[in-house]
């Protein structure tokens, strides 16, 4: 049997903070052990909406750090930069022909990331999805670790890869591709403890673009800047329950309660074992503590990868040349059976 292979990616667009790490870093991470994986920085999709050059450089850069800091192996597996493999914007360009107008329009994502400014945002922003889906079928992935916010991405990848199998069906056969040429990628849903939110609302996730440092605790923070960010989080003037049921409409102490068991590898119910009935400023003390031992040697190790770019590039120019014979094998085979 074929190994099931994993695909995903993070956009370089800055700020790398904590609910990466553990929405999607950390089981990147985890899952080398059980599957073949690509991972993926996406410059190519960061682009639909507007990036500084240079940033975008250092910060295609940073996530590469982030993904070997954090445990990613880019010799058992493979890292890379989607821009330096041309087959995703080959691939993209057929599924733009495959996929209908009906099916994007459906797509929340760019409702919520145009929204009213909807003649004023690049048709990249609108054909994101298009990409994605090349992104997965160019390795015919057989697996992606989405969060809730990409599932709806994930489920167009397999309309695109069902409309393609279909509509090609003789060529496929005739090239002798079997049943459907691509697979209809399975989504790995991430537990609810992995949706980080923002410090400052409980409301809000945890995100690259919001304006208040405060809001989150970016990977690179040292032990002075995260144990401030902790003592300044959002929280309310009741103790901690002892049981899960008592978080319920607390959405900021659920947060940092979540915060402490996906950073312990515990749960919720555990780790309100421990501290239900107690005070917020001891368990912020101890999610400190936790905090600054997971986070802190991530953090130094990318300030490290990141002062040597040669090292950064050479790993992505090797990652590059393992995706693109990969890809190009499914370039070639796609322009077959498409007539090219
Ligand atoms: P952002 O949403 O901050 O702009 P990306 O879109 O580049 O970041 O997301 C990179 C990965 O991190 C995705 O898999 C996404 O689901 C995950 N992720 C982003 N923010 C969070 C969060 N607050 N909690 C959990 N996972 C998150
Ligand atoms: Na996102």
């Amino acid at each position: 049997a074929v190994a099931e292979r994993v695909f995903s990616g993070v956009q370089p667009t800055g700020n790398l903070h904590l609910g990466n790490y553990l929405g999607a870093i950390k089981r990147f991470v985890e899952l080398q052990n059980s599957h073949e994986c690509i991972y993926c920085v996406v410059d190519l999709h960061a682009i639909t909406v507007w990036q500084d050059p240079e940033e975008l450089k250092r910060h295609t850069r940073e996530v590469t750090a982030a993904f070997i800091a954090c445990g990613i192996d880019p010799k058992a597996h493979i890292v890379f930069n989607q821009s330096q493999v041309s087959g995703h914007a080959e691939l993209a360009w057929i599924f733009n022909c495959v996929a209908r107008m009906g099916w994007l329009n459906r797509m929340t994502q760019f409702k919520e990331k145009a929204g009213k400014d909807r003649e004023n945002v690049s048709v990249g922003l609108f054909a994101y999805p298009t990409l994605m889906a090349a992104d997965i079928l160019l390795y015919r992935a057989t697996h992606v670790p989405v969060g809730e916010d990409q599932k709806q991405h994930l489920e167009l990848t397999r309309d695109i890869a069902q409309k393609f199998n279909t509509d090609f069906a003789p060529s496929i056969a005739a090239y002798g591709h079997g049943e459907g040429y691509f697979p209809l990628t399975e989504p790995l849903i991430a537990g609810p403890a992995t949706r980080v939110m923002s410090l400052r609302d409980g409301a809000k996730k945890m995100s690259k673009s919001d304006a208040s440092d405060f809001s989150r605790i970016n990977l690179t923070d040292d032990a002075d800047a995260i144990a401030g960010k902790v003592r300044k989080a959002k929280t309310d003037p009741e103790p901690l329950p002892s049981e899960e049921e008592g978080l319920k409409g607390r959405p900021e102490a659920e947060n940092l309660v979540g915060i402490y068991a996906a950073l312990s590898d515990s749960s919720k119910a555990q780790v309100l074992k421990d501290f239900g009935g107690g005070q917020f400023s001891a368990f912020k003390a101890a999610l400190v503590d936790l905090a600054v031992a997971k986070l802190g040697p991530i953090g130094a190790d990318m300030q490290r990868l990141m002062n040597d770019v040669s090292a950064i590039d050479a790993i992505l120019a090797d990652g590059a040349a393992r995706a693109r014979a990969l890809a190009d094998q499914t370039i070639r085979d796609v322009k077959d059976i498409v007539g090219m």
